[in-house]
């Protein structure tokens, strides 16, 4: 009977811990996280020591942060840390996530396109790291993006067309990386049209003219190639210096004939199995 009664203790025990647990983050939020701690190969500051799934709340954990009834994560922000390592694609499960900064640290490799999934997320700052690779097309579907920082870092490849899916975007900062390649700004010449009488007739537009809420647009010290797009002349034009546009403008000063030329020959390169 005495046993009886223990193990009934201990059931309901089990019931109210599995009750506190359902109320807690998801287990792909969880693992999420802590794919994100093991992708990481230095922490000479120690900011992920708590960082611990046997002993805390993910809640609590240095840099994280989670909606009033913790049951989301929707913030991560562990900046100037020194955090030396790759980018976790498992990050992409955390949907609810509105605030991914990373900035000014030592990451390195590439962007994953899995980030793509992150359909909450509002502010992507990856600013100031060591970051390689292309902005994957994926990152055209983050939909609900207001500000993307990727400056200073060592990001190569052409600058996706797709990025003009991101409708709410107030500020892109991409200077000071390597990428080649034209500033895409529509597929048709008659795009003006779309901007400013929303015809539902044009909706096959890609490109960077679809942004309409845009304030600021940093495309400097990279290769890009080509004229600016009409439809961006409003910015200012130092946002485009350092670059190898074709542009006469005494603000807008470009890299020298001889480091454009290396680049364009690696831009034919790489357009060509296309
Ligand atoms: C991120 O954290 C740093 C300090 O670690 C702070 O200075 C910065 O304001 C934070 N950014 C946001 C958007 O919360
Ligand atoms: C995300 O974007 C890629 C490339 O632009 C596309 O192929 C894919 O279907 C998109 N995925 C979702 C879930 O929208
Ligand atoms: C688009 O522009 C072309 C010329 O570039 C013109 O022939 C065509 O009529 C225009 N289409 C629309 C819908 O304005
Ligand atoms: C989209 O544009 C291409 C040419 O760039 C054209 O062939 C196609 O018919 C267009 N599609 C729609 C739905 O307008």
């Amino acid at each position: 009977m005495k046993k009886l009664c223990t193990s009934l203790l201990f059931l309901g025990l089990v019931s109210t811990f599995a009750l506190v647990a359902s109320d807690s983050l998801p287990s792909n939020e969880v693992w999420a996280l802590s794919s994100f701690k093991e992708a990481m190969s230095d922490d000479p500051f120690l900011v992920l020591s708590n960082w611990n799934t046997i002993d805390s709340d993910p809640c609590n954990w240095f840099g994280v942060f989670c909606t009033p009834d913790r049951d989301h994560v929707i913030k991560l922000n562990i900046s100037g840390s020194s955090l030396k390592g790759f980018l976790a694609p498992e990050m992409g499960q955390i949907t609810y996530l509105q605030e991914l900064i990373l900035h000014g640290n030592s990451l390195i490799g590439i962007l994953p396109k899995d980030w793509g999934m992150l359909k909450s997320l509002k502010v992507l700052d990856l600013g100031d790291n060591q970051l390689t690779g292309p902005i994957p097309p994926e990152f055209g579907n983050l939909t609900e993006l207001v500000n993307m920082n990727l400056q200073s870092n060592d990001l190569t490849g052409r600058l996706p067309p797709e990025l003009g899916n991101l409708k709410y975007l107030q500020e892109l900062r991409l200077d000071r990386n390597k990428f080649q390649g034209p500033v895409p700004g529509g597929s048709s010449s008659n795009f003006s049209s779309t901007i400013h009488g929303m015809y539902a007739t044009n909706a096959n537009l890609t490109g960077f003219c679809r942004w309409s809420q845009l304030k600021v647009a940093d495309f400097s010290y990279n290769y890009l190639v080509g004229s600016i797009p009409g439809c961006l002349d409003y910015l200012p034009s130092l946002y485009f210096q350092g670059n190898c546009l074709q542009i006469q403008h005494k603000d807008a000063k470009q890299r020298p004939v001889v480091q454009c030329g290396m680049q364009d020959m690696s831009v034919i390169r790489i357009s060509l199995p296309r």
